[in-house]
């Protein structure tokens, strides 16, 4: 079954966007593998975000990201990864629909509120980068 990691940003935890956010992925199909409420540390952000070590805005990213708690998650189910992309939206809010969670919630692309992983080799390598084994919960929904 495929996987994909969330995090919610500094941005949706202090707006209080905890809840509506993980109720969407919930109420979409999608079933809750692991989540953890955490600071992260710079390390762990430079890494997350290592793809983007050479772009302008990589301090500014690294200190948003490190600015106050995070929702990370890994999330499973059929296609979720492409999926999870579609109901988080386009990386820029202004030019995400409305409905999808940046198309709703958000205005400004460096604070857009929720990552999602792009790919599969993402996904696997952010779960695991983020989570030990041990933390990813198996389980199957029974409806
Ligand atoms: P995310 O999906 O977490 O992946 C990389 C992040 O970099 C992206 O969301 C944005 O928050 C951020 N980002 C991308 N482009 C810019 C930009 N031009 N200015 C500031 N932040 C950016």
């Amino acid at each position: 079954m495929e996987r994909t990691f969330l995090a919610i940003k500094p941005d949706g935890v202090q707006r209080k966007l905890v809840g509506e956010i993980i109720r969407r992925f919930e109420t979409k199909g999608f079933t809750l593998v692991a989540l953890k409420f955490m600071n992260v540390s710079r390390e762990l952000a430079q890494a997350h975000y290592d793809v983007h070590r050479e772009r302008p805005f990589f301090a500014s990213l690294i200190d948003f990201i490190t600015s106050g708690p995070v929702v990370a998650m890994v999330w499973e189910g059929d296609g979720v990864i492409a999926s999870a992309r579609k109901l988080i939206g386009a990386t820029n809010p202004l030019n995400s629909e409305p409905g999808t969670i940046r198309g709703d919630f958000g205005v400004n692309t460096g604070r857009n509120i929720i990552h999602g992983s792009d790919a599969p080799e993402t996904a696997k390598n952010e779960i695991a980068l983020w989570f030990k084994e041990e933390e990813l919960v198996n389980w199957a929904p029974e409806i």
